[in-house]
């Protein structure tokens, strides 16, 4: 049976809490170590990750790189431009050609059914490195991040602020995975698939969407936001201006815990969704949230090839 990762129910919340487990250990092992040097026990030695990139990366791309060094494999890359893909051969034949040439296949793509569609027909796991549906392995390193800077899951009070993206229904999956509530403050027109929310109510989890920032903020323990213009989006002067007053400044951060932590996947746009004084404050955990992508993969590598 193959393990795919291409949202986070895919795994469940007993193998995300294990893979959470295994990045903490893993991260402190190899403390001191070059970045590209291998894990002492190199798990992953001999295996290799195709990485197919049909929109922008920096952060997705190094870090599965970086993790599939670590792990003692390799990466190597497609891109929509120079592939076959690009030029029209389908996603079921890319899928059977890669899964007899590689041992797993990672994509970024627009629509989530082709990522769908590459995982029915593959016969490697697929890991989903961000649809227009969901960012399931950004939300891996935002848990590892906000662990390990003390936040117990269960319970913890999210604030989301902005649009109703991708990256957003997969925190909403992870909240009823790992027990946690999220309040989003959306401007209309701008919230997330109500369909992750039901799923995450079923779960235990609280999901509420409020229209005023200030309530979305309040007493939150962790503070999100992302980009207002996701990949594929026209920049629109409309949405631009709906999303103004979701801005997240000092005084915002000021309704959430004094504690509170400030996460944001990037790439940022300093002046819009965030501005310096908050991404580069105190509060913000941004830097630890970047690197954590290579720690948080890795564990979900194993967990797909089967070796966690
Ligand atoms: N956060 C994230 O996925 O970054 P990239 O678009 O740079 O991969
Ligand atoms: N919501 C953003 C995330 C980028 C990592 C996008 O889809 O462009």
């Amino acid at each position: 049976m193959n393990r795919h990762f291409l949202n986070l129910s895919d795994a469940g919340g007993d193998a995300i809490a294990a893979m959470l487990n295994d990045a903490i250990d893993r991260k402190a092992a190899r403390a001191g170590k070059p970045r590209g040097a291998a894990d002492a026990d190199a798990p992953l030695a001999g295996h290799v990750l195709a990485m197919i990139f049909e929109k922008n990366s920096t952060r997705t791309r190094v870090s599965f790189d970086m993790a599939m060094r670590q792990l003692g494999g390799s990466a190597l890359i497609l891109d929509g431009g120079t592939s076959q893909l690009g030029r029209g051969e389908t996603i079921a034949d890319t899928a059977r050609v890669l899964s007899r040439m590689c041992d797993a296949i990672m994509i970024r793509t627009d629509d989530h059914a082709k990522i769908e569609e590459m995982a029915h027909h593959a016969t490697v796991p697929v890991v989903n490195g961000l649809t227009d549906l969901s960012h399931p392995c950004q939300i891996m390193a935002d848990l590892l991040t906000v662990v390990e800077h003390g936040v117990a899951l269960p319970g913890s009070q999210w604030a989301w602020l902005g649009d109703g993206n991708n990256v957003l229904h997969s925190i909403i999956e992870a909240a009823g995975l790992m027990k946690f509530d999220v309040r989003m403050g959306c401007p209309e027109g701008y919230d997330p698939d109500p369909s992750f929310a039901v799923e995450a109510g079923k779960l235990g989890a609280t999901v509420t969407l409020t229209r005023d920032p200030v309530a979305a903020a309040r007493g939150a323990d962790v503070v999100v936001t992302d980009t207002w213009i996701s990949m594929g989006q026209d920049h629109a002067e409309a949405k631009l201006a709906a999303m103004m007053p979701y801005q997240v400044t000092p005084d915002l951060m000021a309704q959430a815990k004094p504690g509170a932590k400030f996460l944001h996947c990037l790439p940022a746009h300093r002046g819009e969704e965030v501005v310096d004084a908050v991404i580069d404050g105190p509060q913000s955990v941004i830097w630890d949230e970047a690197e954590n992508r290579i720690h948080a993969q890795k564990s979900v590598l194993l967990w797909a090839l089967g070796k966690l």
